[in-house]
This record gives C-alpha cells, structure tokens and sequence, in this order.
C-alpha cells in the first residue's frame, strides 16, 4: 500500500473514502469534521441530534456525499471519551476506518490526523498511530486460505493536512507508524506460520531476508557451532527434534564506543512440552511460541529503517521443543553456557533454558543493556490476560525507560515483581539451579531464573505468553482491536521504540 501525506484541504482531495472522527459526547464538531459538516450542509451535526453518528471508540458511521465534496464517501470514526482517550484508541479508531472502508470495496481512502492535541498526543505521534493503525487494520491472517478470501487490497492511504506548517512533523510521524505498522505485522506473519512451515531454519532464512533487505549483519550459529561454544541450554531442548536448532545474530551498529542494547527473543517454533507432554487442549496454539523471537527480528528491521544512534544486537534460539527419542527427560542435569548447571523438573519449561545461554552470548557479544522477549508462561497470562505484558527488571531505570516506551508504543505492560526469597524455590540438590519453581507464581520464578545470568548489566524480562496471540474465546476484546485474531506482534513497537528513546529521540 502506498502511504502518502498532502497538504489541502480534505474535502477537495479525491479518494474512494475520506475518514474523519468524533470525540464521544460531542454534539457540534470542530476542526477539519466541522469543516467537513458544513460542505455536507449540516448532515453531521444533524446525525448527532438523531442519535445516528456515535463517537464511541471503534463506532463507524459511513455517509454517502453526492458530489458535495470530491471523496465519495465520509466515514465517521469515534475516536471515544476525550479523558480515555491515547494512543492506543487513535490507531485502534483509525485501523476500524480503514477496514471498515476495505469491506466496502474503497480502494484509495484519506483521512486527517487522529489525535492531534488530545491527551497530550503531538501531531508527530497522531501521524504514528493513524497510519500504524491503519497498517496493522488492513492486515491479513488468512496466509492459507484458498477459497473465501476477502476480495481486494487497499491501494493508497493519504492523509490530507491543511497547515503547511505541521506537514513536516505529520511526514516524519507517518513515516515511522509505516515501518512500524510493517514491521509489525511482517512479525505477526511470522507467529502465524503454522510448525510445519515455520522452522528454526525457516525463520533463520526470514531473519537473512530482512538482513538483506535493510544491511543489517546476520550471523546463524549452527547446532556443531553450538556444541562447540557450550551452549547446552539451547542444545538439551533442541535434541528431541528432527529439526536443527538454529541461533540467529542481528547486528545493527551505529558507530563504536555507542552503548549496545542486546534484545533476547524466545523462538520456540513449536513447543509440544518435550517428554512433559503438554495436554491436547490448545497445542496448536504453541506453533505461537517464537513470537518473542519474531518481535526481535522485526523490532531489529525498524530499527535498521529508523537508524538510531546507538548500537543493538538481537539474539532469536530458535528451536522446537519435542519428546523424541533422545529427547531431554526430567532429572536431567544440563550445563550452561555460562557454565551454571541446571537439574531439569519440566521439560516444558525450556523457554529459560534457551534463553540462559542467549542471555550469556549477548553478553559476551558487549551487549550493556538487555531486554528478553518471551512466551515464557502461562502463570502471566492468568496474572494479567490478553492485552498486558508482563515485565520485570533488575533496575529500576532501565525498568522505567522500557515502560515509557511501551506507552509511547501504545502498548500496555505492567511490572511484576522478583521477590528474592522466591529464589529459594529454585534451589537444587544436584546442580547449581532448577527449572521449576512453585505453581503458585510461576511468572516471577520464571523471571529470577533468567535475572541468575544476566551478571548485573540492566535488564527487562517481558513476559509475553498472554499477549502474542489473540483467540476469539480467550479475548472477545480482540474482534474489534486492531490486531484483531491470531498472532499480534506484541514487543516490536515497544522495543523499536526503547531503541528510539536510548538514543535521544
Ligand atoms: N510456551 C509455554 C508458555 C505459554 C503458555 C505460552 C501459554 C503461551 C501460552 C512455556 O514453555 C511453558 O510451557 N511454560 C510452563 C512453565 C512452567 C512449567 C514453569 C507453563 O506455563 O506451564
Ligand atoms: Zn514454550
Ligand atoms: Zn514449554
């Protein structure tokens, strides 16, 4: 899709359908729809009085315009309360446009800027989350349907501006909600490639596509390049598949002597549990469980397009977890690459195995701050449901950097807490840890698991097995937000956006 800005006047610019919006509980709108309401003689105004045009969040109403104006048609999007309004609902009002007007058969739309001035929004960001909502709205998760598609792909997006002397924050907005709408959904892609066409070589070729197509560096560890290394963590998941496990290295350098932010992502292509069998109930949904480990090759793609000053490595273990043959089995000691030894309880928790020896090979790669992305467990999609990711940290600076990204992101996380004497459960009497702590939060034991090789340098843990996908029965929620179901590509505009905020923007 084509995404462009004018500068105009919105009634005057031809397209298939113009959007516009209304804060809900206003009765005679302002700005560029009250403009819009008086070349339409009144009708909005007059819609409102009737009860017709809502201004509720995600509420559309679609007016035909009878050559008064050059769109064809006016489509009304409620952009809901002006004290709940952020972020979030400018992207989630304008993706329900735009695939509202898709439906339709509009093939060029326009729309003005969502937001501008509302809840401390500035137009740079509305221009973001207008066009990034938009992006992540039109996208399609029917990867292998052939038959009952939707007819149709929008052509062009262009928001129409009429203060020449916005145009150049609007362009600058526009351009990073594109790459980061893009980005985005090329993870949510990923995630939603089912096991059998999402392997761990799969996703390394993906991961050499995007190095190609941006400059970044690639490096792909092979599993002899592992054994030799001693990564044992990624090596004991991966023996129980016919697969090769495969560790992808992203490299984007900004320059020396720039500190390097290392970004760790979970890229379980398939996690059956291993020889601790998980029940039949929901397995499929684990093809999900390299989400983590997409969000950091597509976080390190925007990156590449949005050039920060400051260097980042992204790290993806990319494995399936199966009860093969030579498999790993409970009992089983495993060491480290950082040498630590662990005595495996569940082979299903191997999320932290792969990710122990990432951690330490992204330190070892000079990485000074680290963020791990994770469908580590189940325990913090009970703790926090579908919309919120889980972080926790070891310091409270780089903690707070990471949540104010994910604001700015239009992301929701919330912080859970690493209670040392929680550590205690983790304690084992053959090796020097175990994988498994206590049912009762799991998230927490989970996160001071990986806090024991991460040696001090600022780190975040996001806990995202709640929040990479969506299913219509766990988050009805999901039918009208804008990454609707399936894979949601959690952690890209977030990360993307800590990379930004580290280097100054
Ligand atoms: N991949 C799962 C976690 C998960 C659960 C992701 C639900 C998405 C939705 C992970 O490897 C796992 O199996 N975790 C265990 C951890 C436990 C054994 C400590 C879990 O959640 O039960
Ligand atoms: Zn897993
Ligand atoms: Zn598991």
């Amino acid at each position: 899709m084509e995404i462009r800005v004018v500068q105009g006047s919105i009634t005057e610019v031809e397209s298939d359908g113009l959007i516009v919006n209304l804060l809900d509980g206003v009765t005679s709108p302002g700005g560029a729809t009250g403009a819009v309401d008086r070349a339409l003689d009144g009708m909005i105004t007059e819609l409102i009085r009737a009860g017709e045009i809502s201004g509720v969040l995600n509420k559309t109403t679609l007016l035909h315009t009878g050559g008064k104006i050059a769109p064809k048609r006016v489509l009304v999007a409620g952009l809901g309360k002006s004290d709940e309004f952020d972020y979030a609902a400018a992207a989630k009002a304008a993706a329900t446009a735009a695939r509202f007007l898709r439906e339709k058969g509009a093939r060029a739309i326009t729309s003005i800027v969502h937001g501008a001035g509302i809840g401390g929004l500035n137009p740079r960001d509305a221009a973001r989350a207008t066009v990034e909502g938009t992006v992540l709205g039109l996208y399609r998760g029917d990867l292998y349907k052939t038959s009952d598609k939707e007819p149709g792909e929008m052509e062009r997006f262009t928001i129409v501006e009429r203060d020449p002397d916005k145009i150049p924050d609007i362009e600058a907005g526009t351009r990073e909600g594109h790459i980061l709408g893009d980005a985005t959904n090329d993870a949510r892609t990923l995630g939603n490639e089912p096991s059998n066409t999402m392997t761990p070589a799969v996703l390394a070729d993906r991961a050499r596509q995007v190095a190609q197509n941006t400059g970044l560096e690639i490096e792909i560890l092979d599993q002899q390049r592992m054994a030799e290394l001693g990564m044992g963590g990624l090596l004991s998941v991966a023996q129980g598949s016919t697969q090769p496990p495969k560790l992808i290295i992203l490299r984007y350098r900004a320059g020396k002597d720039k500190p390097a932010l290392g970004l760790i992502g979970k890229g379980l292509t398939f996690d059956s549990g291993g020889i601790s069998i998980k029940s039949h109930e929901g397995m499929h949904r684990m093809k999900y469980d390299m989400s983590g480990g997409a969000a950091v090759i597509q976080a390190l793609r925007a990156v590449a397009e949005l050039k920060p000053d400051i260097n980042v490595v992204g790290v993806v273990p990319a494995t399936e977890n199966m009860p093969g043959g030579s498999a790993f089995k409970p009992g089983d000691v495993i060491k480290c690459l950082s040498g630590k030894t662990v005595e495996i309880i569940t082979t299903d928790a191997e999320g932290r195995m792969l990710l122990a020896d990432a951690i330490t090979y992204a330190i070892q790669q000079g990485a000074t701050h680290l963020v791990d992305i994770a469908t580590l467990t189940g325990s913090c999609a009970v703790a926090l449901g579908n919309n919120i990711t889980g972080v926790m940290g070891n310091n409270r600076e780089f903690t707070n950097r990471l949540m104010e990204a994910a604001r700015l992101a239009g992301e929701k996380v919330w912080e859970l807490p690493l209670p040392p004497e929680y550590k205690e459960q983790l304690k084992s009497g053959i090796a020097d840890m175990r994988n498994l702590g206590s049912r009762y939060g799991g998230a927490l034991t989970g996160g001071l698991f990986l806090q024991e090789f991460v040696e001090g340098i600022p780190w975040v843990h996001m806990d995202i097995a709640g929040t990479a996908y969506m299913t219509k029965e766990e988050a009805p929620e999901a039918a009208d937000s804008y990454t609707e179901l399936g894979a949601t590509g959690v952690g890209v505009r977030t990360l993307a956006m800590l990379a930004l905020r580290l280097a100054g923007r």
